[in-house]
């Protein structure tokens, strides 16, 4: 992927002002249906992942009828990943889009270069992952590495919680690494994955200004979250599941019907399709499928838009959506 550009220090200084009038303005932004004030949401969402870790990725498959493994396959696949290059898998929980990365780079490349780091507010959600690369052809390589972050502050270093408890190192069952907090560096990753962690954040811009920020110009921002379907009818029966039947299920076979009823009211409240896709162009990314791009060999995406022909995907038709954007060269 090649190098060097667009260094908008103008841009990033309005956008900072922006942002720091509008937070001054309005302190209370929504947690699900629930309007809260921005300062409690991080440690609010932070409750519900923590409360969904262990159980996280057997809720995912039971939710979604395991559909969501086709959606994250259609994902990686759209984007490639090869060549040795550097990803970074911001909001990666339990780590299911790196080891795709990983398993995509060798399985259709050959490429063992190719590395991920995974990084995620939520400790708990880490620890959930390590747990699974153990199992992995990756585990003790520099292939992949966990890392506690916040998509909003990349540059900014969390304070790492103590491990307690750690259990016992054995061949068989070696010793989880800890976890770290280390600032990611402007224009370094190639490519920069979210998936379903977006729409948990409190201010989307800043994680897509952060993007743009640690991104090597002509690197990829790609972005899987749950969209608005499409056709009225089916979004009319999915709403109905959604609501009746997610939260029964989170207290059926989680215990905890509170944090899915939050997950799915978040979905509602994420903007559509279009709005997002102008959200990822406002920050200074080029979308795919405009005229700009279409040299840039970019996955073609299906859907339309105002601001180009090809902008997002939608999956089952809109349940969940791919947005992509890439950074500018000079
Ligand atoms: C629904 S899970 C998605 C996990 C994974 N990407 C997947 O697709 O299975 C959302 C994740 O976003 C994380 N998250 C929420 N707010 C965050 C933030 N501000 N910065 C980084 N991660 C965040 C949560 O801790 C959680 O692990």
């Amino acid at each position: 992927m090649a190098r060097l550009v667009a260094q908008r220090p103008f841009l990033r200084g309005v956008r900072a002002l922006c942002t720091t009038s509008v937070r001054a303005e309005s302190s209370k932004t929504h947690f699900g249906f629930r309007t809260v004030d921005e300062d409690a949401k991080e440690s609010l969402v932070g409750g519900v992942f923590s409360s969904v870790a262990s159980s996280y990725d057997m809720m995912n498959d039971a939710m979604s009828l395991g559909i969501h493994r086709l959606w994250k396959n259609r994902f990686v696949e759209l984007l490639d990943p090869r060549s040795g290059i550097k990803c970074l898998d911001v909001a990666g929980g339990t780590g299911d889009i790196a080891l795709r990365i990983l398993d995509h780079a060798r399985q259709a490349h050959c490429d063992r270069e190719t590395s991920v780091t995974v990084l995620d507010i939520n400790p708990k959600m880490l620890i959930e992952g390590q747990k699974r690369v153990k199992q992995s052809m990756y585990w003790n390589t520099p292939q992949i590495k966990f890392q506690l972050g916040n998509a909003e502050a990349l540059d900014q270093v969390m304070a790492v919680p103590e491990r307690k408890n750690p259990v016992a190192s054995t061949v068989r069952n070696p010793i989880l690494p800890p976890l770290v907090s280390e600032p990611i560096a402007s224009e370094s990753v190639d490519l920069y994955t979210i998936a379903f962690g977006i729409r948990n954040c409190t201010h989307i811009d800043r994680v897509i200004a952060e993007a743009y920020r640690v991104l090597k110009p002509g690197g990829i921002f790609a972005v899987l979250e749950f969209g608005k379907v499409s056709v009225p009818l089916l979004a009319q029966i999915y709403r109905q599941y959604s609501f009746n039947v997610i939260p029964h299920l989170g207290q059926l076979l989680a215990g905890d019907r509170d944090s899915y009823q939050y997950l799915i009211e978040s979905i509602e409240r994420f903007p559509t399709q279009p709005e997002f896709a102008r959200m990822v162009a406002d920050a200074g990314f080029m979308l795919p499928g405009t005229p700009e791009t279409a040299h840039m060999g970019l996955p073609r995406l299906g859907g339309a838009c105002s601001t180009g022909n090809g902008a997002w995907e939608d999956l089952s038709l809109g349940i969940a959506t791919i947005w992509m954007g890439i950074k500018p060269f000079a």
